[in-house]
């Protein structure tokens, strides 16, 4: 298993396992008050992937916390305070984010705490997210294909119109690419294919090749409305995950893994859309490049839990 979108360059990758056991033995923690190497390679690196403009990062430790510095940098820079997010929406599990996240099912049990400042429209109309702002509303959140949401990809026009309303009445807008991005969708970044740039874009899950760490890139001024010790984070861009995060970075490029992602994808895809015209109970296949999803008609869990389980006694 990949490990939750993790292992896109798979697991124990000889690069990122070298790149880590040389950190380790150099220097495996230094807080962000200091300057160190391996932070900055990691920031030249990103630099020269990350769409054009968003040239400014805070590091951190997992997707939920990259989500909660996009929050509340687009509260800082605005000075307002409503956030809108989409129905299926998926943004991590730490009261911000999960403030941001959708799904009943996560959400009903801590409800009574989480914030009142976030709004659901549904994913793919954009009238009524323009019903849903008013005066105050500081960011629309979103991922460019919903992933834990069920794997459902932004219709033709949604994030072009989403990034005009958010210029004409001045709201952040927050892709959150933290499952989508780093070339699993046959591209560096979901967005490219619309050819949209956010305001603010997350990053995590793959970037550290399987360690921990996380990315909130922001536009410049945007992110220069946080003022020094607004949001910190001991661990966040501490040398041995930049190290990782690096040697996964050079292997994507230097592998071609983006492009790999695209043709293996579009094979994929073509092969899952023959077996939903063969059976019926399978429902449709969708996704771009590797991020694939296929729907079932029939409820599979129980069938995947079986699969689990026979797995487990063949291991044992
Ligand atoms: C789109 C998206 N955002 C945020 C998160 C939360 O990331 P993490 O589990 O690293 O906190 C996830 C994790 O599944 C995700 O898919």
């Amino acid at each position: 298993m990949g490990g939750y979108g993790v292992s896109l360059v798979g697991h124990c990758h000889p690069k990122v396992v070298k790149a880590i056991k040389e950190q380790c033995e150099r220097l495996i923690t230094c807080h962000g008050s200091l300057y160190n190497d391996k932070r900055a390679e990691l920031l030249e690196n990103l630099m020269k992937i990350a769409p054009k403009g968003l040239n400014k990062v805070f590091l951190s430790n997992s997707g939920a916390e990259a989500v909660e510095c996009a929050i509340k940098v687009a509260v800082k820079y605005t000075g307002k305070s409503e956030i809108i997010s989409m129905v299926r929406g998926f943004h991590g599990k730490t009261l911000g984010a999960l403030s941001a996240t959708w799904n009943p099912k996560y959400r009903d049990p801590f409800k009574h705490i989480l914030s009142r400042s976030f709004k659901f429209a549904p994913f793919g109309r954009l009238d009524e997210v323009k019903e849903a702002i008013t005066e105050d509303t500081a960011a629309i959140i979103v991922e460019p294909i919903q992933g834990e949401g069920g794997v459902h990809v932004a219709p033709e026009g949604y994030l072009e119109g989403l990034r005009k309303i958010c210029d004409e009445n001045n709201i952040v807008l927050i892709f959150d690419e933290i499952q989508t991005g780093f070339g699993r969708t046959g591209r560096m970044w979901a967005s490219e294919h619309w050819g949209v740039t956010p305001d603010i874009m997350c990053v995590a899950k793959a970037m550290g090749g399987g360690i921990p760490i996380g990315a909130t890139i922001a536009k410049e001024d945007i992110m220069d409305s946080l003022k020094v010790g607004e949001h910190t984070s001991t661990f966040g861009g501490n040398p041995l995950a930049c190290a990782a995060a690096c040697a996964t970075i050079n292997a994507i490029i230097e592998e071609n893994l983006v492009e790999r992602a695209r043709f293996l994808g579009d094979r994929f895809k073509g092969l899952l859309q023959g077996l939903v015209e063969e059976f019926n109970i399978l429902r449709e296949a969708r996704g771009l490049g590797l991020m694939l999803g296929l729907e079932a008609r029939i409820d599979v869990y129980s069938i995947l839990m079986r699969a689990l389980e026979r797995l487990t006694l063949i291991h044992i």
